[in-house]
């Protein structure tokens, strides 16, 4: 049976104090049992110091993004190596928000997501769909050219460690949550695809729903067969909210 991993994304918010408080408040709330496991993505100036916050928890630290290089002359960027030595577990590669507003290509999300792997990282892989492509018809499409640039690159067996997380992108932000049966559909796709190349390691991926999940939808979202968990934005900035929903994983 998968267990669930509720993420926290803080994307790019807060300050050392808020951040200590978000933390220390998540830490002393963190559900006791092994059926839930919980994450947070500071931005990169926190990593260090998040890491030491959890050290002592069952909490775990992850990035909000990672270079595709191991070092050299990529300014502003940040090596898997450097993850590793601020104490992260895991890197988000490809969020929809480094996809548009960044211009990451699928081709480059895949160059991380390696480079993650290689280094000892635990890549979680976001793939979504817009409005326009839902609306098309073509959310499978989508879907699948993101994770098939993955696929291509490391091969199934580089999904054994890593996370998948549906988010699509009408969702991220703007209080529209996907329904359970539609993020169930799309989940139950990925998994699909998944056993196309091999049906143990479809089987042990967890896949995350990302988009507007908070306390009150989180139940319904985490009762879905395919649905393992979330990748939470704006729920996670609030220790209360965040927990909430890790609650909710751990009655699921
Ligand atoms: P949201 O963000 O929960 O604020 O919609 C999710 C995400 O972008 O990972």
């Amino acid at each position: 049976m998968r267990n669930y991993l509720v993420a926290g994304n803080w994307k790019m918010n807060g300050d050392m104090a808020s951040n200590r408080e978000l933390v220390a408040g998540i830490v002393a709330g963190a559900p006791d049992t092994d059926r839930v496991k919980l994450l947070i993505c500071p931005p990169f100036p926190y990593l260090a110091a998040m890491a030491q916050a959890t050290a002592d928890s069952t909490v775990v630290v992850g990035a909000q993004s990672v270079s595709e290089h191991a070092s050299g002359a990529y300014t502003g960027e940040v090596s898997p190596q450097m993850l590793l030595d601020c104490g992260c577990e895991y890197a988000i590669v490809g969020h929809s928000e480094r996809r548009s507003l960044y211009l990451e290509s699928s081709a480059a999300v895949a160059s991380k997501f390696k480079a993650a792997l290689e280094a000892g990282l635990r890549p979680i892989l976001c793939v979504g769909e817009s409005l326009e492509e839902r609306e098309a018809g073509s959310t499978e499409a989508v879907i699948d050219e993101q994770l098939n640039a993955v696929l291509d690159t490391v091969g199934v067996a580089g999904l054994e460690t890593a996370v998948i997380a549906y988010e699509p992108v009408w969702a991220i932000g703007t209080g529209m949550t996907a329904t359970p049966e539609q993020a169930q559909e799309v989940h139950k796709h990925i998994r699909g695809v998944l056993a196309g190349h091999d049906a143990a390691i479809a089987e042990s991926t967890q896949i995350l729903y990302g988009g507007s999940m908070k306390g009150e939808n989180a139940a319904g979202l985490l009762a879905m067969p395919d649905i393992d968990g979330g990748l939470i934005g704006g729920a996670s900035l609030k220790s209360a909210d965040f927990l909430a929903i890790a609650e909710a994983a751990a009655q699921g």
